[in-house]
């Protein structure tokens, strides 16, 4: 598919209603339609699929078993990969939610890390990113473990950034496999993240989250307004028919300051 591609950098004090209606209506019949359409072609093809691919992404390659999310067939992984590969994370201590294959985790021990827990509430995820690190020679940076978000981490140490690229689309999951794209009714299952991540932020850090021009970027500016954080939208691919949209998060009142 041929891409129409932009990268912006936009300040906003928060993710606006102004940012939806700059995207369309995501949420009206026909786009409801077609997110459905399209899910139900990737999650019989890709997402639910029962054997082991191995693949080229971002540079690395990257063993893929089933249930684990695709970060070739979707282009979200690659473009926040991207991104990563900008920033000087030398010396660094980041966190990535939602690890899937490893792909951001691993992007972010090649920009610099020094140490990178990859977290997945899927353990056939965190056992793919713990092997995908070895194989591409960063088994010593980054440490892979199934956890539901930052639950079972102490509340100590806190880190410089957090990266998270979760479920963008609200509604049941079917299974494990599917909660790569369903993060439950209302984002149930990502209610906690932003307070979590917030929680666990070392003063002068950032969130780096990726959603889409598709998800209810209503609900999810109100979750992230009521964990305290302001979000600055720093970079847009747009493929036609949605937009990936990576925000990255301060608390309130650090981005007063000016950046
Ligand atoms: C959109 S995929 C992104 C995977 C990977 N970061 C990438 O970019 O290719 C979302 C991932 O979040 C995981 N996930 C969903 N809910 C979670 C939760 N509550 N805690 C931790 N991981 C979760 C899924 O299993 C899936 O691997």
């Amino acid at each position: 598919m041929k891409e129409a591609s932009r990268s912006k950098a936009i300040e906003v004090a928060a993710i606006p209603a102004s940012a939806l209606d700059r995207r369309g209506k995501p949420h009206g019949p026909f786009r409801r339609l077609l997110r459905a359409f399209i899910h139900f072609f990737s999650y019989h093809v890709i997402l639910s699929r029962r054997n082991v691919r191995t693949i080229p992404a971002a540079g690395f390659r990257l063993s893929v078993p089933p249930t684990v999310f695709h970060p070739r067939f979707f282009l979200s992984s690659e473009y926040f990969a991207e991104f990563i590969d900008r920033l000087d994370l030398s010396g660094k201590s980041v966190a990535d939610i939602g690890t899937g294959s490893g792909i951001l985790a691993l992007a972010a021990a090649r920009a610099g890390a020094t140490n990178v827990l990859a977290l997945d509430i899927n353990p056939n995820a965190a056992r793919s990113a713990r092997q995908n690190a070895q194989a591409n020679g960063f088994g010593n940076c980054v440490t892979a473990v199934c956890a539901n978000l930052l639950d079972s981490l102490a509340p100590r140490p806190l880190f410089d950034v957090i990266l998270a690229s979760p479920p963008k689309h609200a509604g049941e999951p079917r299974d494990l496999a599917d909660r790569g794209w369903h993060a439950g009714p209302q984002y149930r299952d990502l209610a906690a993240l932003f307070e979590q991540a917030h929680e666990r932020l070392k003063p002068g850090g950032s969130i780096y989250v990726m959603l889409s021009s598709d998800s209810d970027l209503d609900l999810l500016g109100r979750l992230i307004n009521k964990a305290g954080l302001r979000a600055r939208l720093v970079y847009e691919r747009s493929f036609y028919i949605e937009s990936m949209v990576l925000y990255e998060l301060r608390p309130a009142a650090q981005h007063a300051v000016p950046l």
